[in-house]
């Protein structure tokens, strides 16, 4: 059986080689991108072709704009020593293999091994972007992940198939806290997007947030930032190939994309390049297509397969939650989470502020009694932050509004159970909370946790 599958992908290799290929020829360089005459007839947007400089090593590159008398390339890397007349084929490998051997390494966009040791590649190649699956055939969420974090497993609920994003300013705890999702969550596969961070925090991640364990169980693809948009853009790409593999395979797939912001500048480099106009605070008009065929590649499988949960990071420089990527993302997921600055100032991390956040797979995900507590605590904790200022400056009078009691009264007790079960594991996280509740005077919902 295996055998015969065998010949058939060789076969379907074979059929793909073509016996004569057109070449085209260098015809000039502006910016950051390479004119080509005589490939006008055959190579389409979106094609790999490679150009065989007479000086140096060949150089590949992504066709990204089409005209009558020219095609117009975008190299992956510096274009020195390209000269005029240089020839250029159109690379017609553009897919990557992934192979289950692929998990505990470190990959760059184009399935080339990165930690120095052989890569065995698939059978199948597949292409970097593919359709999601139809529509009708999708499965609903499926249950409750445990995520190994108190916040998620009692708020926030992450279910399988789920899209969130993260959003937070730079330094606030994005990295680290996927890092520990990758680490805990309950999946069997962890599919790893780093895109466009420095080189070196791409080993520190792999070393120090991820560890050995976590790394045994992930596939990590990364493109730095110092490499071209093109190959930056490619890494999501290449990610969710390398999930979308181990999803037909029937497997519980969890995809971090970290982050989505600089997928989208790496775009927004390769689009105006193109020529076309950033009319979106900076960012070309295909950006939201863009981002959105990307997320609803994640998401439940259909029938025989499995699921791509997924969390997609997004930078908002001075939390301004309006900024095009985050509000593109805002509409297109299925939840987002904040991370506030002022709470990782305080040394509480992972640093999210719950009433900034929200689960778009409750009330579904919890049972009544469950969504019972949660709209309490998230009443009572909105309550306080609402008059947190009046009170810190001893402007509140106890007795003379009911609910800001109530919350002053609730407030230390939810604030203990939180750290509490953070430094103690989440085991029966609602019970605690109901017991804070309690503890608070408050009447709590009766019923099981349904945990
Ligand atoms: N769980 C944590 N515990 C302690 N410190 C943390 C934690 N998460 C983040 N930090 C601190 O925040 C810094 C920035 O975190 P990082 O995840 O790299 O942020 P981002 O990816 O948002 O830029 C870390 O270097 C560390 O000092
Ligand atoms: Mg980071």
């Amino acid at each position: 059986m295996r055998q015969a599958l065998r010949l058939q992908m060789l076969q379907e290799q074979l059929a793909e080689i073509k016996v004569t290929y057109p070449i085209g020829r260098i015809g000039g360089a502006v910016g950051n991108v390479l004119t080509v005459s005589g490939l006008n007839e055959c190579a389409r947007i979106g094609d790999r072709v490679l150009v065989a400089r007479r000086s140096g090593d060949p150089l590949p590159a992504e066709v990204v704009q089409l005209s009558q008398a020219s095609v117009t390339v975008m190299p992956d890397g510096p274009f020195e020593g390209v000269a005029l007349g240089d020839r250029v084929t159109v690379d017609t490998q553009n897919k990557i293999a992934p192979h289950d051997s692929w998990l505990g390494r470190i990959v760059d966009p184009n399935g080339n091994p990165l930690d120095g040791k052989p890569l065995t590649r698939g059978l199948a190649p597949r292409a970097l972007k593919n359709e999601p699956p139809a529509a009708a055939s999708r499965r609903a969420f499926g249950p409750r992940l445990d995520t190994g974090h108190v916040v998620f497993d009692t708020m926030l609920p992450i279910v399988r198939g789920q899209r969130i994003g993260l959003f937070a300013g730079s330094g606030v705890g994005k990295s680290s806290l996927m890092g520990k999702l990758a680490q805990r969550i309950s999946a069997d596969v962890v599919v790893i997007a780093m895109i466009g961070e420095r080189g070196r925090e791409v080993r520190q991640f792999v070393d120090d947030v991820l560890g050995p364990e976590g790394l045994s169980r992930s596939v990590v693809v990364t493109a730095t930032s110092d490499q071209s948009p093109l190959l930056r853009r490619r890494c999501a790409w290449t990610a969710m190939a390398v999930a979308e593999h181990f999803r037909d395979e029937g497997k519980s797939v969890l995809l971090l994309a970290d982050s989505v912001t600089r997928f989208a500048e790496a775009h927004r480099e390769v689009a105006v390049a193109a020529g076309e106009a950033p009319v979106l605070r900076g960012f070309p008009a295909s950006i939201s297509h863009l981002i959105m065929s990307l997320c609803e590649r994640a998401g439940p499988g259909g029938p025989d397969q499995g699921d791509i949960t997924a969390v997609f990071s997004v930078l908002v420089a001075g939390s301004d939650m309006d900024e095009p990527i985050a509000d593109i993302l805002r509409g297109v997921l299925d939840g987002h989470v904040v991370l506030d600055r002022a709470i990782a100032e305080r040394g509480h991390f992972p640093a999210i502020d719950v009433l900034q956040s929200v689960s778009r797979s409750l009330p579904g995900a919890a049972s009544d009694a469950e969504n019972e507590t949660i709209t309490q605590v998230r009443k009572l904790m909105s309550v306080y932050a609402q008059n947190q200022v009046m009170i810190s400056a001893g402007l509140y009078t106890q007795g003379a509004d009911g609910d800001i009691d109530a919350a002053l009264q609730a407030w230390p007790h939810l604030d203990e159970a939180m750290t509490l079960m953070h430094n103690k594991g989440c085991a029966h996280s609602f019970d605690q909370l109901k017991l804070a509740l309690r503890r608070s005077g408050c009447i709590v919902p009766k019923g099981n946790s349904g945990r």
